[in-house]
């Protein structure tokens, strides 16, 4: 039974594009729940491509329109309304924006657009310079909290952007 994980691993290295066998991707996921009163919840998954961490997230139980969508400071969502998760994900000091912004926070990754089913899917690519899925480092992102709000976020307004209340909360784990 030895040949069976060679070839498992054989295949994750293909499908990764891995050089060598040690090092299977790194990926990461949070699984949204609603906060007290709400509905929305959905998964989120992190992975790395390069340079880039890629965020793919499928949101559900939303008001159809734009939803501010964000990494917080604290992996804690056990306050009724998520605000134990603490502000934006900051560990460059820098001002909240759009994600195509000059300037704003790694984890800003801007609005989820809920279709009239309430349903809203995004992909996003965040340069790794600005988050990592590292265990450890001031910018991983390995067990912070991640927010879907019930406003649009204006990517303007500091240092949140203005996007109401919390109506749900993960924390993002590796897999
Ligand atoms: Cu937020
Ligand atoms: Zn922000």
């Amino acid at each position: 039974m030895k040949i069976i994980p060679i070839t498992l691993l054989s295949a994750v290295a293909v499908l990764a594009g891995c050089t060598g066998f040690s090092t299977p991707p790194t990926t990461a996921e949070a699984i949204m729940k609603p906060t007290q009163g709400n509905t929305t919840s959905g998964v989120v998954s992190f992975s790395q491509d390069g340079d880039k961490i890629v965020v793919d997230a499928r949101i559900q139980g939303l008001s159809p329109g734009l939803h501010g969508f964000h990494i917080h400071e604290k992996g804690d969502c056990s306050a009724p309304d998520a605000m134990s998760a603490g502000g934006h994900f900051n560990p460059a000091g820098t001002k909240h924006g759009a994600p195509s912004n000059a300037e704003h926070h790694g984890g800003d990754f801007g609005n989820l657009t809920a279709d009239a089913a309430g349903t809203a899917t995004l992909s996003i690519a965040i340069p790794a310079s600005q988050i990592t899925l590292s265990k450890s480092g001031a910018n991983s992102i390995i067990g912070k909290g991640l927010i879907v709000h019930a406003d649009p976020d204006d990517y303007a307004t500091q240092p949140t952007g203005n996007s109401g209340k919390r109506l749900a909360c993960g924390v993002i784990n590796l897999n």
